[in-house]
């Protein structure tokens, strides 16, 4: 039997992202490829790309230049492009950077068995259309090897909200979400791999409107579903928009026991004014009030955020209101951003901010977001969670898993295996992270 082919691939952005090189590294599969955690032995390699701000586009290139020596010594080495940079510059990125045999973009994933073919004799093979068909389906058939205890699982992609920012719209194309019934048994056939825990992915995770037995489901009716999967013990979601927070959704969050009292709801700024430029069509008081009801419906939800600083015509005065926001919200966890320039979006022919200003507002904004993190990282010693064990520590004996507040635990001479949900008292709580011991 012929030595197998070696795929080495890279991922870039977000946990999209990383749904998708599983599911290209299947694929792959199917053409006798392996997959090494090094370069320098693949036959294959692919970056899994992001374009969400010009830095991470950047980084693609220069990454791409290593590979020259690589590609001298092994005329073979196939290197391929894929994600939103495959899809945002295209037929661009082989005339940037000769050496890239294959271009593919989010929604062609699923073709990348006849690119490679087509690459071996030699061809380069590009596709970055958006396919009628369901890649999803395409892809269903697939080897069944053993999984960890969590797994991120698409159920809508794309987004239509168009923020005057993000490339999002354009990377990903317009929202898609996938019918139910083939959600669940993904979602079966995840548990019966080992997977306790589910991250349903979109990038408007609450829009989900996908086809279900009586008509379009919600993202609500969806979750009420995957909590009837035996085995499967925790149900989380992401990302969400606060236009979409239904009310069966908010009132999921109070009664549905297995999904996680935790929510990513981006704001992005606490000014009305940069809001209403940003396209976001809520406003700080809307999103504030939302919040308000999420916690009525789950008093200990911990919540967390994105934001952009810097965004065009962004006033001192307009950052206060975005300081202000976050006083009021208190983050668990929150990721702030300095506006990048997107080319193609509207944003990008507006005056920008000095970046000077804008690299003084983000430091102060992360020192404020930091703080609130850790207060409330640090509120949880001596509360009993429950914690998700998913591997061992650095210490011998230590274990590390996830509180149903999304903070990673370590447990010392802890006497459990990698998937075991178990009870934990915290007693400590550290720079980025929490030390507990079983009950
Ligand atoms: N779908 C998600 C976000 C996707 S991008 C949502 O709607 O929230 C993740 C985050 O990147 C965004 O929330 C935003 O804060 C940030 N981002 C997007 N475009 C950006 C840009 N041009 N410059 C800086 N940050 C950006
Ligand atoms: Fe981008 Fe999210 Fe806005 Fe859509 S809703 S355009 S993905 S920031
Ligand atoms: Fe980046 Fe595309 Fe995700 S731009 S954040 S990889 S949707």
């Amino acid at each position: 039997m012929s030595e197998p082919k070696k795929l080495y691939i890279k991922t870039y952005g977000c946990q999209m992202n990383v749904y998708d090189s599983e599911r290209m590294s299947e694929t792959l599969g199917g053409q006798g490829y392996v997959e090494t955690q090094s370069p320098d032995d693949a036959d294959m390699i692919l970056l899994n790309t992001c374009h969400i701000r010009e830095k991470a586009a950047e980084k693609v290139y220069s990454e791409l230049g290593r590979f020259k020596g690589l590609k001298a010594e092994k005329p073979d080495l196939k290197i391929g492009v894929a994600g939103c940079v495959a899809q945002a510059e295209g037929e661009e990125i082989m005339r940037r950077q000769p050496l890239v045999d294959l271009v593919v973009g989010p929604q062609s994933y699923h073709r990348l068995p006849e690119m490679e073919a087509k690459t071996r004799t030699g061809a380069k093979a590009l596709d970055t259309d958006f396919p009628e068909e369901d890649k999803f389906e395409k892809l269903k058939n697939r080897p069944k090897a053993k999984r960890g205890p969590t797994a991120f699982l698409t159920v809508q992609e794309g987004c239509d909200k168009f923020c005057a920012f993000c490339v999002v719209p354009y990377t990903r194309g317009a929202e898609v979400s996938r019918p139910a019934d083939r959600i669940i048994r993904e979602a079966q056939d995840l548990v019966e791999r080992g997977v306790r825990e589910i991250t349903l992915l979109g990038q408007n995770v609450n829009a989900y409107h996908g086809a279900g037995a009586n008509g379009d489901m919600t993202l609500a009716g969806l979750i009420w579903e995957l909590n009837k999967v035996d085995g499967l013990e925790r149900i989380r979601f992401t990302t969400s928009h606060p236009n979409d927070m239904s009310d069966d959704l908010i009132e999921a969050h109070g009664t549905c026991e297995k999904l996680m009292p935790y929510l990513h709801l981006p704001v992005q700024s606490g000014s009305d004014r940069i809001l209403k430029r940003m396209n976001r069509s809520h406003t700080a008081e809307s999103y504030l009030r939302l919040i308000e009801r999420i916690r009525a419906a789950r008093p200990d939800i911990v919540m967390s955020g994105d934001f952009i600083v810097g965004f065009p015509e962004e006033t001192e005065e307009d950052f206060q209101a975005t300081m202000d926001l976050v006083e009021e919200v208190k983050y668990g966890y929150a990721y702030s951003f300095k506006y990048s320039t997107r080319p193609g979006t509207p944003a990008a022919e507006r005056p920008q901010v000095d970046p000077d200003a804008a690299d003084d507002r983000l430091q102060r904004l992360q020192a404020l977001i930091t703080r609130h993190q850790r207060e409330i990282q640090d509120a949880m010693v001596g509360r009993k969670v429950k914690v998700l064990f998913e591997k061992s520590g650095r210490l011998p004996g230590q274990m590390v898993g996830k509180s149903e507040y999304l903070h990673s635990v370590h447990v010392s001479d802890a006497d459990v295996a990698v998937g075991e949900l178990r009870g934990v008292e915290i007693t400590a709580s550290g720079a980025n992270s929490l030390a507990g011991a079983l009950i």
